[in-house]
Parts: C-alpha cells; sequence; structure tokens
C-alpha cells in the first residue's frame, strides 16, 4: 500500500480550525469541501488518462483527457458525504456510488446497512472517502467490497487517521493496489476508538446528533 501524509502548510492550518471543538457545523463543512480538494490533488495523481491532439489558436497540442471508464467515487455514509463536494470539484466526471457502513459503539465492528453502487466495477479506478481512519474496519470492510465486484485499484482519502487504523489497513490489503491519501497522521486511538487529538465525531460536527 503507498501512503500520502500531507505535509503543507494550508492543509495543517484547515485542519486546526476542524479540530478545534468551537468550530461551529457549518464553517466545518466549508472547511471539509476546502481541505477534501487538496487532498485530492494528490489522490488524483494516478488518475487514468488517454492521449488526445487538440488544435491551440498557434498550433497542434498534444495533451491528456480524463479515460474510460470513468472514475467512481464512494463516499462512506454519512460523514463520507461531507467529503463528496471537495472531490466532484476536481473529478466533476466522476460517478459516484455510496456505501453505509456503521460501527457498532461497543464492539466498534463495522457492519454494511446501505449499499448504491454498481454490481460490477470491473477495471473501475475507485476514491473512497471517509473522514475518520480508526480502528480501519470500515475502509477494510468497503476495500474489500470494491476489489470483489472487480475495481482494479483503489485510492482512500481521510482526512485524520490513527496509527492502529493504519497498521491494520496495511496488514489487510497487502500486496493490492492501494493508495492512501492522509491529511494528518495523529497519536492513537482512545478506548471508545476516537482518534487522538483528532476532532471528535466527524459525522455529528457536520451534521449534528440527529440520524
Ligand atoms: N470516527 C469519528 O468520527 N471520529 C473518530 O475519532 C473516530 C472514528
Amino acid at each position: 500500500m503507498r501512503v500520502h501524509i500531507a505535509d503543507h502548510p494550508l492543509i495543517t492550518h484547515k485542519l486546526t480550525i476542524l479540530r478545534d471543538k468551537n468550530t461551529p457545523s457549518p464553517v466545518f463543512r466549508q472547511l471539509v469541501e476546502e481541505l477534501v480538494t487538496l487532498l485530492a490533488y494528490e489522490a488524483t495523481r494516478e488518475v487514468r488518462t488517454k492521449k488526445i491532439q487538440v488544435e491551440t489558436p498557434v498550433a497542434s497540442f498534444d495533451g491528456l483527457n480524463l479515460a474510460h471508464p470513468r472514475p467512481i467515487i464512494v463516499p462512506i455514509l454519512r460523514a463520507g458525504l461531507g467529503m463528496l463536494e471537495g472531490m466532484v470539484k476536481l473529478l466533476p466526471t466522476a460517478e459516484v456510488g455510496f456505501l453505509g457502513i456503521k460501527r457498532d459503539e461497543k464492539t466498534l465492528v463495522p457492519h454494511t446497512y446501505a449499499n448504491r453502487l454498481p454490481d460490477d466495477l470491473t477495471g473501475r479506478q475507485v476514491y473512497i472517502i471517509d473522514p475518520m481512519l480508526a480502528t480501519g474496519g470500515t475502509l477494510i470492510d468497503s476495500i474489500d467490497y470494491v476489489f470483489e465486484r472487480g475495481a482494479t485499484d483503489v485510492t482512500a482519502v481521510c482526512l485524520v487517521g490513527a496509527p492502529e487504523g493504519l497498521a491494520a489497513l496495511e496488514a489487510h490489503v497487502h500486496g493490492k493496489d492501494v493508495k492512501l491519501v492522509l491529511g494528518a497522521l495523529d497519536e492513537k486511538l482512545n478506548e471508545d476508538g476516537y482518534i487522538v487529538p483528532g476532532l471528535g465525531d466527524a459525522g455529528d460536527r457536520l451534521y449534528g446528533t440527529a440520524q
């Protein structure tokens, strides 16, 4: 697995405001969108392209176009929805599928409760977006899910990760074509499965506590 941990002052600046417990939801949502657009720039570095030629007003130019089949973006409900706008800004022609995965608050074991993805993902490049890489369980389940349906490579984009989740993911996807792009790698998980220092419950901070 290839791991890219962002190292950019603008990303750290925006993440610092997200981490602040006094940042209200509207500002939080806006910053998540901006942050994802910055992370998506790195995440899409290997997006498939094909060569095309265009005519400038002056001469011919050999350029690139996004290749088919189109990439597919998969936000993990519900917190991943907050990252969707930022991602489609950079990949406006991508298709979007949804996976609803929730972790049990006691056991922290994830279970899938919703799926709006094509059954056949043969040859597709998939971008999974989920703000928090905590135990890694949700991401592992979603990566397995898309590979089982034929996806060829998966890039996961998370705002904040814990070393425990990163290690679990690395062990699980060993040998598969997976890239992980993180805004920051934090210190640890606490006994409730929250990332420390983290930013709290990403879904609640984006959308409040009504579920
Ligand atoms: N999910 C969250 O929203 N926050 C965490 O810190 C861990 C998992």
